[in-house]
């Protein structure tokens, strides 16, 4: 009883070695073969009964879902499809599955159905493949920052401040329905509520990240963030992962450097460590293609693109550069854009980013150097007067994976900026702090975390990619 899950069994294929293995019935066909999975890798393993000694109920129990045990010996396979397979000589129903009620049955289900059945979906390729990677992914975003030497940092998850200005916030409040006190002014007094003050959950760590990068140097967050955008798009959600690292005496450049490093080296981690589930989400994709017409497939399969993606350079474009290319492209000419590219300035829409992304540079792109009044409070102000240090990374299929920026470090500039971008100085008082004790050049950015597994596993739909996704008018479960 020395292996004790699939994937272990299924490396070592040392045959006659005695097996203990407890699982999902996958299959079981001809009252002989069961397909086993234990979740530890996308392959199942083949488990032959004994049937002539095996009673007739519980061969009636082994039923797709049904949890089993089973012990037996690691022989070599007679059949097609899997080198070995176990010969078992006990098995034993730990969780009956109502075969007439269960709602994973052994063939292709949308995923419109299996998201209505997200505490089943997990039990198919599919699924259990996207989560393994994602946690593999997750592993793989940690080791590359603690290798570099950044520090881990939790930052809230209540806060009073809109680290976005963009006023998306979904409240928190322990005032009971209809009772939340009034002011004079009949406005909810939020002094009176749980904080004495009124909160939300945070759209982004970064304020609080920034704090620590000027006493840490390097720091991450990682933590959920929540937005209360209307947005039902396949790459949006109200609750959702970001990965956030802060560096203090870094520019612009550096920024840039790290994103890509960084995507590349967790994109590595993932070719080199998930192999099995990628072939599998390479496979799925490959189908899924051919569905389409032949105009709107894509000419790489999965692992192609995350090689090419690990192997090439990113293209580092301005604002103002990718303004004139969008002007000038077919599409805008022929009026094919839904928001046409007149006048510079214009905030880009995903139709633009995925025309420069996927039409004309064919490869992942860093947009820097945005129109000050489409971006953030906090960005730093560049020399001209109307660009301000940002960057968003653009990638095929998903279109802005990061956005990021070069923060603004002078006290007088950042003022000037809040007052007439409305933010409140005295809720940033700390924030403000900052700049005048010890200011320095320093960068950071905001990676969404599904929005890079939806790309690794080629996943069409960011609700695909998160167990349980939060969107409008959605959180079952
Ligand atoms: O561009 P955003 O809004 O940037 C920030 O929040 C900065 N404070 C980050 C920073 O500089 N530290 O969001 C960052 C990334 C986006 O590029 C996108 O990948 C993801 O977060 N994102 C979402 N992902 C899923 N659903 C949503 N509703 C998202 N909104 C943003
Ligand atoms: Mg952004």
């Amino acid at each position: 009883m020395m292996k004790s899950n699939v994937a272990e069994i299924l490396k070592s294929g040392t045959v006659l070695q005695e097996i203990a293995l407890k699982g999902w019935v996958r299959t079981f066909r001809s009252n002989r073969f069961i397909a086993l999975n234990d979740g530890s890798t996308i392959n199942n393993i083949q488990c032959v009964i004994d049937f002539e000694n095996t009673s007739e109920e519980t061969l009636k129990r082994i039923t797709t879902g049904a949890a089993i045990s089973i012990k037996g010996t690691l022989a070599e396979s007679q059949g097609k499809g899997q080198s070995v397979e176990i010969q078992v000589s006990e098995i034993e129903i730990l969780g009956d599955s109502n075969a007439d009620e269960y709602p994973i049955q052994p063939k292709k289900h949308s995923f419109e159905f299996l998201r209505e059945n997200a505490h089943l979906r997990v039990r198919t390729n599919t699924f259990s493949a996207v989560m393994r990677v994602r946690s593999k992914l997750s592993f793989a975003v940690h080791k590359y920052f603690q290798d570099n030497g950044f520090n881990y940092v939790n930052t809230p998850i209540v806060t009073g401040t809109d680290a976005e200005g963009a006023g998306e916030m979904f409240r928190v409040t322990s005032f009971e329905d209809n009772k939340a006190p009034v002011t004079e002014d009949g406005e909810i007094d939020y002094s009176k509520d749980f904080f004495g003050k009124e909160t939300s959950l945070t759209v982004s760590g970064q304020l609080e990240a920034e704090t620590y990068a000027m006493a840490l140097g390097k720091v991450y967050t990682f933590g959920p963030t929540f937005r209360a955008e209307n947005s039902n798009t396949t790459r949006h959600l109200a609750e959702f992962w970001m990965i956030e690292p802060e560096v203090a005496f870094m520019d612009l450049d550096g920024n840039m450097d790290l994103s890509e490093d960084f995507i590349k080296s967790v994109l590595n981690y993932v070719l080199e460590h998930c192999k099995d589930d990628l072939a599998f989400l390479d496979q799925r994709l490959a189908q899924e293609e051919k569905s389409k017409p032949q105009a709107e497939r894509s000419d790489m399969n999965l692992i192609d693109k995350l090689k090419f993606v690990v192997d090439n350079n990113f293209k580092r474009v301005s604002y103002t550069e990718a303004f004139d290319i969008l002007r000038n492209s077919k599409p805008n000419k022929k009026k094919k854009f839904q928001f046409p590219i007149n006048e510079w300035g214009v905030d880009l829409q995903s139709e633009h980013e995925r025309y420069l992304v996927e039409k004309h540079f064919k490869c992942p792109v860093i947009l820097f150097d945005y129109p000050a009044n489409i971006k953030a409070f906090y960005m730093r102000l560049n020399d001209d007067g109307k660009t301000v240090r940002a960057m968003d990374v653009l990638f095929p299929g998903i279109g802005e994976m990061v956005g990021g920026a070069q923060r603004e470090e002078r006290y007088d500039v950042l003022v000037e900026k809040m007052k007439a971008m409305n933010i409140d100085e005295k809720e940033l008082w700390w924030y403000l702090d900052l700049r005048k004790f010890g200011t320095a050049v320093h960068s950071g950015f905001g990676l969404g975390f599904e929005r890079l597994v939806q790309f690794t596993t080629g996943m069409g739909n960011i609700r695909d990619v998160i167990p349980f996704p939060r969107t409008p008018q959605n959180a079952e479960f």
